[in-house]
């Protein structure tokens, strides 16, 4: 469900023209609705309702700070990767004890940053990590709350890029090697384990891999509280898929909720929970405006001013993004049928290949629906193009909440050497 409709033929964010705001902030832009993204939190938030749950957005799938404050207001925690993502999310007022640092690996001044500012938890890939980990907290005179990741050796059934939880990944600790890691963290001074982690991958729309793997780490629970570990929360990772096609048809978090409920039952456990694209990915888009039409002996190619830069998700793993004028096509438009592809000199700059849609003429508008996760986060600045801007809405207003920067801005960054000047 999300805020992204025609009305009066033109597309329209909530109350908002998407044209008005391209006319404004020029293209490509990403635009987000604050309606959808709440309606998610709220959606996910009511599944879990009666648990004891942590809903930790991962800051990952869209790290925009007004975006991250519109969550904090939902009452969303934060699970984050890096030092960056962290203070992103404190400074959009998320407190530190919804925050919960993930990724394996963080740098002894990210570990520093986490205690300092008194996060809820550290999710541990290695034995390295957690004696390092371990050696910082005590040179700060503190104790760090662990969970170590495991790696059930669950396949998840997505993209094989975004799978996360088989043996052969680099995430997790191997699972034969757990009993023996939480023996050697109770031994470490700085580390107080208080529970176990698990993140298979993104993008599963079936519960079943989810239960698999959840059952697993339970059952590691179970057995490490056996052994003495006074273990009380676990940390269930992020995952769930969105629909973005009209006939894709991801399991509800109803059912996901149901199913955690179900799994780890009357532990008294807390839930840790990570969602990032269930919340952000239909809540955005991304414009751009066609530039040209260039025929080839099989196919026609339509050029847009938006490249794998600004949305690198197709270029990356071949993922599909519905793509619709902003103007609303009438019943008798005729249709066409394109490879939709983007200014930079790569080959996967492709958006999508013999795709058929309503016939476009150069100049005109296009939205790449669903974008919202995954999609100004991966942006960059290659073929010295902009990073592109971000708006987000609310209800009839907007605001542009990251800026295109200017060349000059660009190049700022850049240095000349003494020896070239
Ligand atoms: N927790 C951990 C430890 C993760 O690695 C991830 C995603 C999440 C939570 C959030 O997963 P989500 O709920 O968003 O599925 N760039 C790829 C997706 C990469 C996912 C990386 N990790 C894409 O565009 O499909």
């Amino acid at each position: 469900m999300h805020h992204f409709n025609y009305k009066s033929g033109r597309l329209h964010c909530e109350d908002v023209d998407l044209h008005a705001i391209a006319d404004e902030v020029g293209t490509p832009v990403y635009v987000y609705s604050s309606a959808t993204l709440r309606r998610h939190a709220k959606v996910i938030q009511g599944a879990f309702d009666g648990q004891d749950c942590l809903i930790a957005y991962s800051v990952k799938a869209n790290g925009n700070i007004a975006v991250l404050k519109t969550l904090a207001a939902e009452g969303c925690g934060a699970d984050v990767v890096s030092g960056g993502e962290l203070l992103k999310a404190r400074k959009a007022g998320i407190p530190a004890s919804k925050i919960v640092f993930s990724g394996v690996g963080k740098t002894r001044e990210e570990m520093a940053l986490g205690l300092r500012e008194g996060i809820h938890q550290f999710n541990v890939e290695s034995g390295a990590e957690l004696l390092t980990l371990s050696e910082v907290a005590l040179s700060m005179g503190k104790v760090a709350p662990v969970a170590l990741r495991v790696n059930p050796d669950v396949a998840a059934g997505g993209h094989p890029n975004i799978s996360t939880g088989k043996a052969g990944d680099k995430f997790g600790v191997p699972w034969a090697d757990a009993p023996e890691l939480y023996h050697q963290a109770k031994a470490l001074p700085g580390i107080n384990a208080v529970g176990v982690d698990v993140h298979i991958g993104s993008q599963i729309g079936d519960i079943a891999p989810m239960r698999a793997a959840f059952e697993k780490t339970i059952g590691l629970v179970k057995f490490l509280r056996e052994q003495g570990h006074d273990l009380t929360r676990v940390d269930l990772g992020g995952g769930l898929g969105i629909p973005y096609k009209a006939d894709d048809n991801p399991a509800p978090p109803s059912d996901y909720a149901q199913m955690i409920a179900e799994v780890t039952g009357n532990l008294g456990l807390q839930v840790i929970l990570e969602p990032g694209r269930v919340i952000a990915g239909n809540a955005g888009i991304m414009i751009s405006e066609t530039l040209y039409h260039k025929p080839a002996p099989d196919r026609t190619f339509l050029i847009v001013d938006a490249g794998m830069n600004d949305l690198m998700r197709p270029a990356l793993y071949q993922a599909h993004h519905d793509i619709i004028p902003l103007n609303e096509p009438g019943a008798d438009h005729p249709s066409a049928t394109y490879d939709i592809v983007g200014p930079i000199c790569e080959s996967t700059d492709k958006f999508a290949a013999q795709r058929e849609m309503p016939e476009l003429a150069p100049g005109e508008r296009i939205a790449f629906m669903s974008s919202g996760a995954y999609g100004a986060v991966l942006s960059s600045q290659y073929n010295v193009r902009p990073l592109v801007a971000e708006v987000l809405v609310d209800g009839d207003k907007f605001a542009v909440i990251r800026k295109r920067p200017s060349f000059e801005e660009m190049m700022a960054l850049e240095q000349i050497p003494d020896w070239l000047t």
